[in-house]
């Protein structure tokens, strides 16, 4: 069973497909435009503590489910004992991958829309270019058919020749383009002002329930979690590896990369305001999220001509390759599912679950206004800190304890006696559950 399920074939292929699961459009494109909007340092400080209190005991939580029952987040509750009752939580969390991928398709195919504008314009194809980033319906289907067949391809491949092989070459380039373009903003003017927005924190605001309630379901989204993504990838994971640093590595990448994601788009927001550009709305906020990726740098790049050109290629790459690499780990959700629990070939449930969800992706771009916001709030704000908190409580308070502790020794022979060990149980039975109720209070106030 397990051969034909697959394995990650190292662990450093383990975090480099865990590391692009997790690192995506939220470190990149969401990650910056909270910031922007929730005061600058003020979120990235709350976001900060609730990565390292909250979601990192979350994210352990699914990979000792996963490695231990070597199953998808449904197949796995049918497996370990005490879970039939939460098999609900399995489909809950299929329901959220397949809503986040729905929208996720549509804004990854955007970001390829400006990619192809960028190098349209490069070669003088001035009228096509703008076609491709009007926003209009024909090319929002076929970009966000383009990024999904993209999606389809790789998740075929499966888990070692089509997720690994790809996360791994794509993940280092990732870092490379990340690591240039902050270099080249560096060295303009206005940069500095930028730095001050993003690293001096405005105290009074930290205690905003807005700001809170956003930081949560940031990073639940930007550690894929509550959908049981890295449950699954934990579950190709070999038991040789040592579950509790491999996720603290994850976990470092991810909030490493959300850093030099604001560090790279803050800056340059003053940058582009020293061009002339205006990112103030008229209220005095900065302005945020898709503004930013798709009004304010746009102009920015278009001031450095041909040389911008190739600026703008850089970063939409850079977009395509962290939104790729966490697509087909949503992907990989439906079709786990399908070739664990109902003997389906991978081929076939990664066509017929890719095609579904296409279908989703297309009412988004057709309903635009009545679903997409509301899609999104409902999958990331709700769904996925709720069915993180119900895995919690599963490994919390149903999962037999030796059967925890032997998951845990597996790689790690010493872990008991671990400062992780004192810890970790108490988060995961207690301080996760109440911080994320009591936020989730906060956010109905
Ligand atoms: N973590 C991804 C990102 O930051 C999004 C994601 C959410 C991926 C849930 C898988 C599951 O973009």
């Amino acid at each position: 069973m397990s051969a034909s399920r697959g394995e990650f074939s190292s662990r450093l292929g383990f975090i480099m497909a865990a590391a692009g699961s997790a690192i995506g459009l939220g470190n990149i494109w969401g990650f910056p435009g909270q910031t922007a909007s929730n005061g600058g340092a003020a979120f990235v400080l709350v976001y900060l503590i609730l990565a390292f209190l909250v979601a990192y005991p979350a994210l352990m939580v699914e990979y000792v489910i996963g490695r231990n029952s070597k199953s998808n987040i449904v197949g796995a509750f049918g497996k370990i004992s005490g879970g039939k009752h939460f098999k609900f939580v399995g489909y809950a969390g299929l329901l959220c991958a397949t809503l986040i991928l729905g929208f996720y398709s549509v804004i990854a195919g955007q970001m390829l829309a400006y990619g192809v504008s960028s190098v349209l314009n490069l070669i003088g194809l001035n009228a096509a270019a703008n076609w491709a980033i009007s926003g209009t319906t024909l090319p929002s289907m076929i970009f966000m058919v383009i990024f999904s067949l993209m999606t389809i391809a790789i998740v075929t491949g499966g888990v070692k020749n089509g997720i690994e092989k790809w996360s791994s070459r794509l993940m280092p380039t990732l870092l490379i383009f990340i690591v240039a373009l902050i270099a080249f903003v560096f060295t303009q003017d206005g940069a500095m002002q930028g730095l001050k927005v993003y690293l001096v924190p405005d105290f009074s605001k930290v205690f905003e329930p807005s700001l809170i309630v956003s930081a949560l379901g940031q990073a639940f989204f930007s550690l894929s979690l509550g959908v049981g993504t890295m449950l699954v990838y934990g579950s190709y994971m070999r038991k040789q590896d040592n579950l509790v640093t491999t996720a603290a590595l994850v976990t470092l990448a991810d909030v490493g990369i959300a850093f030099l994601a604001g560090l790279l788009i803050i800056p340059s927001m003053f940058v582009a305001e020293a061009n002339g550009v205006v990112i103030y709305d008229q209220a005095g906020n900065l302005i945020s999220n898709d503004n930013i990726v798709t009004q304010v740098l746009p102009v920015l790049f278009e001031k450095f001509g041909t040389f911008g050109g190739i600026l703008s290629f850089l970063f939409f790459s850079l977009l395509i390759i962290a939104s790729v690499t966490s697509s087909i780990s949503m992907l990989e959700l439906p079709v786990a599912h399908a070739v664990d629990d109902l003997n389906v070939d991978r081929k076939k449930a990664s066509w017929v679950s890719g095609l579904a969800i296409m279908i989703i992706s297309s009412a988004l771009i057709f309903f635009k206004e009545e679903l997409f916001g509301l899609v999104i709030t409902i999958a990331t704000q709700y769904l996925e800190p709720l069915v993180g908190l119900l895995l919690c409580i599963f490994v919390g308070w149903v999962m037999n304890r030796n059967t925890i502790i032997a998951e845990l020794k597996q790689g790690n022979e010493g872990v008991e006696h671990s400062f992780f060990f004192m810890i970790w149980p108490l988060f995961v039975r207690f301080v996760v559950p109440v911080i994320i109720l009591t936020i989730f209070a906060l956010s109905f106030t």
